[in-house]
């Protein structure tokens, strides 16, 4: 059987970032980044340099550090995108790509851009030649291509093509297409442009989740000739979402008898590792029934699916789970492990920390050790992803008191400190509230004179037992709608909720405020 190799484009960088409340810092990204590389995607989509100066030492950082994908960066077609785009992608050297997009769908001609089909060929190509002159490898997408006329995407795929393009994406910009027709739209390409079906450029699709298709369009293009597919880890991405990464890969591995001779060079046993760290970097927490990468995916309750599993498991379940990375925790640690135990289990869990930072690390295990008998992987790597969220710190917390009952007013003392200001003069204050996390975050308020309005709180425990890490995600609206995504954990869920809560605070006060939403998007 001829193999055919499905490019794996991951847009989580950029796509997925412009979820609302889902923007992360340069340090996150690249962390995130890190793991895109272990999982072995083909091209990392890394941001939209022109869109800030963080996006573009983001993308710029990440060409920079990370070896093996392809970077790209995103460009609309006009030439200051797709110069930052150039520069930012150019300390990948030849792995570079730009892709630039430019709407073609009538729709967005007549009401968008006021242009005219023969102008849109033109700018199309203008843009594509200006990005060949920074990197040999360009993609092109007509934006809203599924809702574009067929003949006219004939044009332009062969006019970008004709002028450099050596990946044209057709996007389901709003997740209009179903299977069947988007399937025969990328076929009429396929069939129609000699250079998608000699192999002189690829064909790339891109698929919104708006109807819950993104995954089975994205299949289906790829049985009509789509030779590259973008997606996200755990489908995050604008509205409803990306095409997700996890179910693509699993789909072409679970169901190799009907996508023939189809295969990707995805390592599936860093998928579930990948889903948790994108899901905590970004702040989107993974609905447990998710496919493949849910809490429940693998877990059966019916006791006669449970042992059908116990005598055959295929009885019920169609994918091993440690193929996708479940079940691979190691024994837990515990307080009497030495640095080098840690050390050794955080490399395994394909962490490099400078030393600085694995000595933190390192104190803070002790410290939950302690406190439980057993440190987890699921501890040890939220101890290391609370390093990596941290921002620099305006205010840090002190001391938390809280009083509560049901039939005790409950009242909030805390105690802070203000950066440049004598770590013996902290300032304090209390609040009452409606219970101990609103009276934390009420006097948090009264201290920093930062008024949040608390828009999402999510409480999860990292591990089992009742002594677990607890892990608080919030977002916050400081004003202008634009939200603010801190985190924090602890043994102790109020304290936990105070260390998110600051930690928003922080990146709302922070100099670069990163890791707060961007204004202008695409
Ligand atoms: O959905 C879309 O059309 C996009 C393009 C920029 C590729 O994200
Ligand atoms: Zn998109």
């Amino acid at each position: 059987m001829k193999q055919k190799n499905i490019v794996i484009f991951d847009t989580t960088l950029r796509d997925g970032e412009q979820c609302p409340g889902a923007s992360m810092n340069l340090r996150e990204k690249l962390e995130v980044a890190r793991q895109l590389a272990r999982l072995k995607v083909d091209v990392i989509e890394a941001g939209f340099p022109v869109i800030s100066d963080g996006d573009f030492e983001a993308v710029r950082t990440i060409a920079q550090e990370i070896k093996g994908p392809i970077i790209a960066g995103l460009a609309r077609c006009v030439e200051k995108d797709i110069d930052a785009a150039g520069a930012a992608v150019k300390p990948a050297g030849k792995r570079g790509r730009i892709h630039v997009f430019l709407a073609t769908s009538k729709i967005h001609r007549e009401f968008k851009l006021g242009k005219a089909k023969d102008e849109i060929i033109r700018l199309a190509v203008v843009g594509v030649k200006r990005a060949k002159s920074h990197v040999e490898d360009v993609e092109f997408s007509p934006e809203d291509g599924s809702r574009t006329e067929p003949e006219f995407l004939v044009e332009v795929c062969k006019a970008v093509i004709a002028a450099g393009a050596t990946t044209v994406n057709i996007p389901d910009t709003v997740g209009w297409a179903v299977p069947e027709q988007y399937a025969a739209l990328i076929g009429h390409l396929y069939e129609s442009i000699p250079a998608f079906k000699s192999g002189k450029a690829v064909i790339s699709v891109h698929c919104h989740n708006d109807l819950g298709l993104a995954v089975a369009n994205s299949l289906a293009a790829v049985r009509a000739g789509a030779r590259q597919v973008e997606c996200t880890v755990n489908g995050i991405g604008e509205r409803a979402g990306n095409a997700a990464l996890e179910e693509i890969v699993m789909n072409l591995a679970t169901r190799a008898d009907f996508f023939e001779g189809f295969h990707c060079g995805i390592n599936t046993k860093e998928i579930v590792k990948s889903s948790r760290l994108v899901s905590r970097m970004s702040g989107l927490v993974v609905q447990r029934s998710k496919a493949i990468v849910g809490e429940n995916a693998f877990a059966h309750s019916s006791g006669i699916h449970q042992d059908g599993i116990l005598k055959k498991r295929e009885t019920y379940e169609i994918m091993d789970p440690q193929d996708v990375g479940w079940g691979l925790t190691e024994l837990p640690l515990t307080k009497h492990s030495g640095r080098a135990a840690v050390a050794a289990r955080l490399k395994h869990l394909g962490f490099k920390l400078p030393d600085k930072e694995l000595q933190e690390v390192f104190t803070k295990f002790k410290e939950i050790g302690d406190k439980k008998k057993f440190v987890y992987d699921d501890d040890l790597t939220s101890l290391v992803e609370g390093k990596i969220t941290e921002v620099p710190e305006v205010w840090s917390l002190e001391y938390i008191h809280v009083t509560t009952g049901n039939k005790t007013v409950p009242t909030a003392t805390v105690r802070l400190t203000r950066k440049g200001q004598k770590p013996d003069e902290p300032i304090q204050d209390a609040s009452i509230g409606d219970g101990p996390v609103d009276a934390t975050l009420k006097a948090i308020d009264r201290l920093t004179s930062t008024k949040g309005r608390l828009m999402d709180y999510c409480l999860r425990a990292v591990s089992q037992g009742k002594d677990a890490l607890g892990e608080v995600t919030v977002k916050v609206d400081f004003g202008g709608g634009n939200l603010v995504t801190g985190k924090g954990a602890s043994t102790d869920v109020v304290e936990a909720s105070a260390r998110a809560y600051l930690n928003a605070v922080n990146r709302f006060l922070g100099p670069d405020k990163q890791g707060s939403e961007k204004a202008a998007q695409p």
